[in-house]
């Protein structure tokens, strides 16, 4: 297996060569942070979401979806802190002219200290500009990269500006480009699209508390340092639910996301050593408490999930600027109160990264007569973009049509791949690139005796079974 910088890279050019990530507008050269999902990574990234959907609306009863617009009301963004408040602070290298995400390029230091095995040093420096962090000390932070020589990859040198904070949001206009035009932004998170609804979902839907709405949807941000592929872009996929809650709950309910949410990063396979909690120091300008679920990429830890105690910051601060009424009569307790707030979120596109980085395999099939390797996508079969390929050993002998037969059988059940060409062995390793749980092949013997075999993706077994029990063998792996 190839270490994990290369193994990083050994993933991105699997994804691009097995039609799963393009660059965007590749023709023109891509457009930096944008990607574009091809045949096999739009059906991994639907499945996801089907498995995020089912598991958050089918699977409680007290959960709804909606999918509210990208555009929103401007003063949406006012209310919720983000024109104020949404923010990185950014240092530029007035040499390269090249801007930083502040905590970036001291995370990068840091790496550094660990990877020279300083880990007092790694620590003591993560400290401090948590400390910083967490006080909005601009000129504290400036002085810690002054303090540990920290240069400019490009210029190589260490003559830095400021540090500034830089609002992360996209806007446009709406209407036309006139008088009348007025500034709007494209939103980058979903939750407010829940929390203006939640009058409209709680009264319609006679919602009680406590309820949760879930969303999946679009945002957008502009990172200023996006990089690592799909983890980090501009363009994105959220799936997020705001779980309304009685106030005093909080706690309770925050332990209760943070352990489900868990249980589900392990229902997608993600083994236990590789994920992790990681409470946040620096809380987020809406949140009394919050922590990430984060995952061992091949590039270190990173967050995946956040989980959220948001208060009712928000539905208050959309009370105070919509003058709309934001509360819930308990009958329980016999008294109005604008819930609290409990937020699970999760981008769609880490998730993708991180099954795509578990799910990646190089094995070494060489025998002593032969040298022979495979790559092999180990996805859970429910998540797999492709749950069959029926592979007719033949393109004669009556065997295609037996084998267009069982495609007409399980199409409308499942997603299947029909392929005629080149040898059997090809085609399997095709398969296995593109993480196909199951290959039947048809064969002479179908035609005496109505058996197939049916392959194994990851032990690479082969065993025969009666063609009638190939869409049960299938239906019973991906449920
Ligand atoms: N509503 C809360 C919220 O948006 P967040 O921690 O800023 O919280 C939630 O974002 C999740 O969205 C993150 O855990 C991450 O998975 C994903 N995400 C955030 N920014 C992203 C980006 N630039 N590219 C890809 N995913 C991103």
């Amino acid at each position: 297996m190839a270490n994990d910088t290369g193994r990083f890279q050994a993933i991105i050019s699997h994804c691009k060569e097995y039609g799963f990530i393009f660059p965007s507008s590749e023709i023109y050269d891509g457009l930096s942070a944008v990607y574009d999902y091809g045949q096999y990574g739009s059906e991994l990234k639907k499945n996801i979401k089907d498995h995020w959907w089912k598991s958050m609306t089918q699977l409680h009863e007290n959960i709804v979806g909606i999918d509210a617009a990208i555009f929103m009301h401007p003063t949406t963004w006012k209310a919720s802190g983000h024109v104020d408040g949404f923010s990185d602070p950014m240092i530029d290298n007035k040499d390269s002219k090249k801007r930083y995400r502040v905590d970036h390029l001291i995370e990068a230091r840091i790496d550094e200290l660990e990877k020279a095995n300083k880990m007092g040093e790694a620590s003591e420096l993560q400290e401090k500009m948590d400390r910083l962090l967490a006080a909005g000390d601009l000129a504290g932070l400036k002085q810690l990269i002054e303090d540990e020589d920290i240069i400019c990859g490009i210029s190589g040198t260490s003559n830095w500006t400021d540090v500034r904070e830089f609002n992360l949001m996209f806007s446009t206009q709406l209407g036309s480009v006139t008088e009348e035009a007025s500034e709007i932004y494209l939103r980058p998170e979903t939750a407010q699209g829940i929390f203006v609804n939640f009058l409209n979902v709680q009264k319609t839907g006679r919602m009680k508390i406590p309820f949760g709405i879930a969303q999946i949807g679009k945002a957008f941000r502009n990172e200023i340092v996006a990089r690592q592929f799909i983890f980090r872009m501009r363009e994105f996929e959220q799936m997020e639910m705001q779980f309304f809650i009685r106030p005093g709950t909080e706690k309770q309910w925050y332990e209760y996301w943070k352990e489900a949410r868990m249980k589900w990063h392990f229902e997608l396979g993600i083994p236990k050593e590789k994920s992790r909690f990681h409470d946040h120091v620096k809380l987020a300008f809406y949140a009394d408490a919050a922590c990430d679920i984060e995952y061992d990429f091949p590039f270190g830890f990173k967050e995946v999930e956040g989980i959220h105690s948001r208060t009712n910051h928000d539905l208050s601060r959309h009370q105070e600027f919509s003058k709309k009424k934001m509360q819930y009569f308990d009958n329980e307790i016999n008294q109005n109160y604008i819930p609290y707030v409990i937020e699970t979120s999760i981008g769609l596109d880490r998730t993708v990264l991180m099954v795509l980085s578990e799910a990646y395999w190089e094995e070494d099939l060489s025998t002593p007569e032969k040298p022979d390797s495979r790559v092999v996508l180990k996805f859970p079969p429910r998540l797999a973009p492709i749950k069959l390929a029926i592979l007719p050993l033949t393109k004669k002998d009556g065997l295609p049509e037996i084998a267009r037969e069982l495609m007409e059988t399980c199409k409308p059940q499942f997603r299947c791949f029909y392929e005629e060409k080149d040898a059997i062995g090809k085609r399997y390793r095709r398969m296995d690139a593109i993480g196909t749980p199951f290959c039947v092949t048809i064969d002479h013997q179908t035609r005496e005796d109505q058996t197939v075999t049916i392959r194994h993706r990851d032990s690479m077994q082969q065993e025969r079974v009666a063609i009638s029990a190939i869409p049960g063998i299938v239906n019973k792996a991906i449920f």
